[in-house]
């Protein structure tokens, strides 16, 4: 018999919205299952049920895709921009399947990101307290103090709460700036650039170089691939620190 899975699961697989969004959509009237509206969050469904999503017939996705972009500055990680600013979809051309960003880098950010279609793995590898350690290039202005270095790695004060262990090292160090690498283990809003502003080192300059124990190896800036099996199992295995299913 097919697997049964819960509905906003199913929803997220059918890469119609990220399990979050799936759940809004539920909760708002805007699924059937069988005919019937579905409000509750507990309901199972296969393939074998009509699931439909404001009156239209969902299906999952025949084909889950994982890609890695070296994103360059100039693009937003949103699917569309209310200011007509180029996203990174732009930059995935020819790719069949509706595949969105996983988790946001900024506009002038540079490097790596995930973007897929399974809608299960977006939500769990950004879920609070699930996050991957992300590893950053920064280019600050100035050269921070051992002790500034020390604050760093142990936490700043963003919105209130102390951010969580960071590693931190200086690899380079120019007339007026210099090179750091920071590994972060959240996922805040602007993080990098506020936990360095914080400090009194702006960052001129970010790249994300690694997600966990994937990296952007020598991809050019823009350019695309598809990850190998390998590495969907290791960016899917990494995201609560064990293996967790097989992508269904
Ligand atoms: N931290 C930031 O400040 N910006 C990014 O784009 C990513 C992490």
């Amino acid at each position: 018999m097919e697997e049964k899975i819960r509905l906003q699961k199913y929803i997220a697989q059918c890469g119609i919205a990220s399990r979050r969004h799936a759940e809004e959509m539920i909760k708002a009237g805007r699924v059937r299952v069988n005919g019937v509206k579905v409000t509750e969050m507990g309901t199972l469904v296969s393939g074998r049920d009509k699931v439909e999503v404001d009156g239209k017939p969902i299906k999952k996705e025949k084909r889950l895709v994982y890609i890695m972009l070296n994103k360059p500055a100039g693009y937003v990680t949103t699917v569309s921009d209310p200011q007509g600013r180029k996203t990174v979809l732009d930059l995935v051309q020819g790719v069949e399947e509706r595949v969105y960003p996983v988790g946001r880098l900024d506009y002038d950010t540079t490097g790596l990101l995930i973007l897929t279609n399974d809608g299960d793995f977006a939500y769990k590898s950004t879920h609070p307290g699930h996050e991957t350690k992300k590893t950053y290039i920064a280019e600050v202005s100035g050269l921070p103090s051992n002790e500034t270095l020390r604050t760093l790695r142990e936490g700043v004060v963003l919105d209130g709460t102390p951010t969580s262990p960071a590693e931190v090292e200086v690899i380079e160090i120019r007339d007026k700036s210099s090179v750091l690498k920071i590994i972060i283990h959240e996922g805040r809003n602007r993080q990098v650039k506020r936990m360095c502003e914080a400090v009194g080192h702006p960052v001129l300059k970010l790249k994300r170089t690694a997600i966990g124990k994937l990296t952007l190896g020598n991809l050019k800036p823009g350019e695309w691939r598809y990850l190998s099996g390998h590495e969907i199992k290791l960016v899917r295995g990494i995201k609560n620190g064990r293996k967790t299913g097989t992508g269904k």
